[in-house]
């Protein structure tokens, strides 16, 4: 039955779904979407620090994902503004402000869209505190962007770009898989005294909704998440990936009874490697799991240090599912992206190796 689903669907298997978080005990907490949470964490920034700033292309009528919705009203036209169509210009601009003492939170209205702005991110932002021997820094930058496929993206609106960021010192790199997590760590890069970039996987906005604490919270940054203990097979992912991760391991446990532990690694640079190690020593197998392109992806970095820490720990080979070595074609996506049926697949591989 299952193979038979499985020739059926591998190839155009389901776009992500969402199954919300257990509900929160014992806190005052309110449904929200993932778009939500991200304008409640930005609503508490620029009402609990009067130098905090939103800027961005269309942030002051909400942003084409409406992630900006009613900012600019409640708190006026020189703290949520519109910049030119330049990427390199506002986060630039965020930079100068950033050094200046203010909180500039910038928006980037698609991940891909980012590449204009590389030279300020990797050579300005990143070097700037290492430039100036500690007198200067951006740390109160926060560059948000929109990653991922969504189905129907195609080349410039689909792209998962973490890792070009994650060869470059001096920046973190953090990427939430639901409404919860989203708060939770954009109020930590808001906050943290380094330059962030923030991705938002813009499937989940508003597909994504679940139980979200109203007051402000911080989640950790360069922390795991263990989001399902197991003792089998270590599952690595984050962002979207998580769903996926959730539903190939609910398969795996149904069809094979083999126990998968689920890993969010929320924030991938600087990583938090002791929970994967941890987590590898125990299982012996690890899967890892990202949209980017396989090669170079973040995904040959975890495999690196995984060979090294765990070599007479391992199984298995690590198993890699990961977007296709090409470039998102409109009608291609499907096929391109990571499934639940191919992370499942690569599963049964590690524990039949
Ligand atoms: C911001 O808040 C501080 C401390 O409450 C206050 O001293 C300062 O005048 C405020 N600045 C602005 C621009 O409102
Ligand atoms: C993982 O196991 C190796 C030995 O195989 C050990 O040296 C290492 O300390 C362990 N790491 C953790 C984090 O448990």
């Amino acid at each position: 039955m299952l193979s038979n689903i499985r020739k059926a669907t591998v190839r155009y298997a389901s776009i992500v779904s969402y199954l919300p978080e257990p509900k929160i005990e014992n806190q005052t907490s309110r449904s929200m979407s993932l778009l939500e949470a991200v304008n409640d964490a930005m609503r508490i920034a620029l009402e609990t620090d009067n130098k905090s700033i939103l800027l961005g292309e269309d942030v002051a009528f909400g942003g084409v994902f409406r992630c900006t919705v009613g900012l600019q009203n409640k708190f006026g036209k020189s703290r949520v503004f519109n910049t030119p169509l330049s990427e390199q210009a506002l986060v630039g601009f965020g930079i100068g402000a950033a050094t200046q003492g203010y909180t500039a939170i910038a928006e980037i209205q698609f991940a891909d869209y980012i590449f204009p702005a590389f030279d300020q991110i990797v050579n300005e932002a990143a070097t700037l505190r290492y430039r100036s021997n500690g007198n200067y820094n951006c740390g109160k930058l926060t560059i948000r962007a929109p990653c991922g496929g969504v189905g129907h993206g195609a080349t410039y609106h689909s792209q998962s770009v973490e890792s070009y960021f994650a060869h470059c010192p001096g920046i973190k790199v953090v990427i939430p898989r639901g409404p919860r997590q989203a708060k939770g760590l954009l109020l930590s890069c808001i906050r943290d005294p380094n330059p962030c970039i923030f991705f938002e996987p813009k499937i989940l906005y508003r597909l994504a909704v679940e139980d979200v604490p109203v007051e402000g919270y911080e989640i950790p940054l360069s922390t795991a998440e263990i989001v399902r203990p197991g003792s089998d097979v270590t599952l690595v992912g984050w962002g979207t990936m998580i769903q996926l991760l959730k539903e190939a391991a609910d398969l795996a446990k149904k069809n094979l009874d083999v126990d998968c532990e689920i890993i969010d690694l929320q924030t991938i640079l600087p990583y938090d490697s002791e929970t994967i190690v941890q987590s590898v020593n125990k299982t012996g197998r690890l899967v890892i799991a990202h949209e980017a392109r396989k090669t170079g992806g973040f995904g040959a970095e975890l495999i690196a240090c995984v060979q090294n820490e765990c070599f007479l720990k391992l199984e298995a080979p690590v198993e890699r599912v990961c977007g296709l070595d090409t470039h998102i074609s409109l009608n291609m996506e499907r096929f391109i992206l990571p499934s639940k049926f191919k992370v499942y697949d690569a599963i049964e591989r590690v524990v039949g190796f």
